[in-house]
């Protein structure tokens, strides 16, 4: 059974996500704002996960995958690491043999 709404509340992570987008709402004004997340909690790190992705229906996950999840949509580009930038250096300098 797919994971869409706070159960408690009965609010869908659509309209959720679209309240927090009209309104400009962060995580913990959206779960003033809409009451989700004083019950029982367990949509909590759901609606993070909503927030962080776009996403509104997610799959049983444990805690520590809802994290990964949030922690992956956030993680940026990763930058090239100047110390194994390969730059190409120059050939040493070939002196021509006289035979
Ligand atoms: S499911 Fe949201 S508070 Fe219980």
């Amino acid at each position: 059974m797919p994971i869409d709404r706070c159960v408690c509340r009965q609010i869908p992570f659509e309209e959720l996500r679209d309240i927090a987008a009209d309104e400009s709402l962060g995580f913990e004004a959206l779960l003033d704002t809409t009451g989700c997340g004083s019950s029982c909690g367990l949509c909590v790190p759901y609606i993070q996960a909503m927030l962080a992705t776009g996403r509104t229906t997610f799959p049983v996950m444990s805690p520590r995958e809802l994290e990964r999840m949030c922690k992956g949509a956030h993680t940026p580009e990763p930058k090239p690491d100047p110390a194994s930038s390969s730059v190409p250096r120059s050939a040493p300098s070939s002196t021509s043999k006289q035979s």
